[in-house]
C-alpha cells in the first residue's frame, strides 16, 4: 500500500503531537509543517520540511493530504484553501466554531471534491471504550444515568484558549470530545432535549464551567461536566481528575482516570423491602443511607479494552484508500457543533432546550 503523504498547518501543541506520532506510523509519510508564526518551525524534525506560508505547501505537489492544526477560528478558512487547493483534509477538532460555517465548508469540500474528515482521536481513549464496552454489553441492565466528567485542579486555561474570537473556551476545547464521545457511544439514540449550565468562573469572555444534561429517547439522563476552576492543593498529586458513573438497574459502573481504573458494582439480590435498619451518622439517623446487609454487595472488574489513538490513524489510512469509511463522519460532527449551540442557548435562557 503506497505512503499518504500528509503536510501539517500549524506547528503548536497539537502539530507537535501530531509530528510525534505520525513520524514513524506505518501507511505515513510526514512531508513537512507550515506556521504563521515562523518560530514555530524551528523544532521541526530534521528531513521535513518548512514551508514558507501556508500557501506553499497548499502548491507542493507532493502533498496529499493536509491536517489544520492551527486556532479554531482558522479552521473555516484553511479547510476551504486547503479543499480549493485540492488536498484531503483532516481537521482538527472543533471541526469549525459554528454549523453555519460547517454547512459553508461543506458546500467547499464537495464542490471540490476532497476527503474531509476530523480527528476526533478521543473516541479510542481507553476509559472512554472501557465504559462503551460496559455500555453495549448491556452489562447494567437497563441505564438510567451515564456521567462523564473532568476536572481541573490548578485554575489554568492558557494562550489563546481565554479569547473568544479564537475559538476559546471548554465547550470547543473538551466538551466537543466529551460530547462526541456520548453521543457515538449511543448511535440511533435520539437527545430529546439540553439542559445547561455554561459559565464564565474566572474568564472575562469563555466558558471555564459547564454543565450538560441530555434527556435520550432510550430514557437514559446523560450528564457532561467540566471544570477548571475547581481548586485543590497538591494533596493528592494529580491535577485533573476523570470519571464515568454509569448506572443501571443491574450495578453501577465506575471509571476513573484516562488509564482507567474501576469495577461494576452490584448487589446479590434487589434490596426493594428489606427491614429498616437504624444507622447513626453525624448528621443523625438514617434508613437509607446506612450499610446493605452484610454479603450483598458484589465487585466485578471493568471489561478489558486495548485501544490507543494510534488506532485512529490506522483507520484514516485504511479509509483513505478506501477500504473502510472514516470513522468520524462530518453529519456527527455536525450535530456534535449543533448540541452545543443548543447547550449555550439553554444556558443563555435558562431553560431546557428541545433537541431532536
Ligand atoms: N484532538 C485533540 O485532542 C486536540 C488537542 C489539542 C488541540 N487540538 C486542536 O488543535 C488545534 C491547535 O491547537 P493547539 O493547542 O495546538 O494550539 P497552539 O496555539 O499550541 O498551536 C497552534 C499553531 O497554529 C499556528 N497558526 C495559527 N493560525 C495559523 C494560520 N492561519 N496558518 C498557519 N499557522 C497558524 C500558530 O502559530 C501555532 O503555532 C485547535 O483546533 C485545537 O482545538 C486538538
Amino acid at each position: 500500500m503506497d505512503e499518504i503523504r500528509i503536510a501539517i498547518i500549524g506547528h503548536g501543541f497539537m502539530g507537535h503531537e501530531d509530528e510525534h506520532m505520525l513520524l514513524h506510523m506505518p501507511g505515513i509519510r510526514l512531508v513537512g509543517f507550515s506556521d504563521i508564526d515562523p518560530h514555530q518551525l524551528k523544532d521541526v524534525a530534521p528531513g521535513l520540511k518548512r514551508y514558507a506560508s501556508n500557501e506553499e505547501l497548499l502548491a507542493d505537489p507532493e502533498v496529499q493530504v493536509v491536517i489544520i492544526a492551527a486556532n479554531n477560528n482558522q479552521h473555516h478558512k484553511l479547510v476551504c484553501q486547503a479543499a480549493h487547493a485540492g488536498k484531503d483534509i483532516l481537521c482538527e477538532k472543533p471541526i469549525a466554531m459554528s454549523v453555519t460555517e460547517l454547512d459553508d465548508m461543506v458546500r467547499v469540500v464537495e464542490a471540490c471534491g476532497v476527503k474531509f474528515t476530523v480527528h476526533h482521536q478521543r473516541r479510542f481513549d481507553p476509559d472512554f471504550r472501557t465504559i462503551k464496552e460496559v455500555y453495549d454489553q448491556h452489562l447494567l441492565g437497563d441505564v438510567y444515568k451515564i456521567k462523564t466528567g473532568l476536572y481541573g485542579f490548578n485554575g489554568n486555561m492558557h494562550d489563546w484558549h481565554i479569547y473568544r474570537s479564537e475559538g476559546g473556551g471548554m465547550l470547543y476545547d473538551w466538551g466537543v470530545h466529551l460530547l462526541d464521545q456520548m453521543l457515538w457511544m449511543m448511535p440511533g439514540v435520539k437527545v430529546k432535549q439540553v439542559f445547561a449550565d455554561v459559565r464564565n468562573v474566572i474568564n472575562a469572555e469563555v466558558d471555564d464551567y459547564f454543565k450538560i444534561l441530555l434527556r435520550m429517547d432510550n430514557n437514559i439522563t446523560a450528564e457532561v461536566e467540566l471544570g477548571t476552576y475547581l481548586l485543590t492543593d497538591k494533596a493528592h498529586d494529580k491535577w485533573f481528575e476523570r470519571h464515568w458513573l454509569v448506572s443501571g438497574n443491574k450495578g453501577t459502573a465506575y471509571v476513573d482516570g484516562f488509564e482507567p481504573e474501576g469495577k461494576i458494582v452490584r448487589t446479590t439480590h434487589l434490596l426493594t423491602n428489606v427491614s429498616g435498619r437504624r444507622t447513626m451518622t453525624a448528621a443523625g439517623p438514617t434508613r437509607s443511607f446506612g450499610p446493605p446487609p452484610p454479603g450483598t454487595i458484589i465487585t466485578e472488574p471493568l471489561p478489558q479494552v486495548h485501544t490507543c489513538h494510534e488506532d485512529y490513524f490506522r483507520n484514516y489510512i485504511r479509509a483513505w484508500h478506501g477500504e473502510e469509511d472514516f470513522l468520524v463522519k462530518i453529519p456527527e460532527t455536525r450535530r456534535v457543533l449543533a448540541l452545543m449551540e443548543a447547550a449555550r442557548e439553554s444556558a443563555r435562557c435558562g431553560k431546557s432546550v428541545d433537541f431532536e
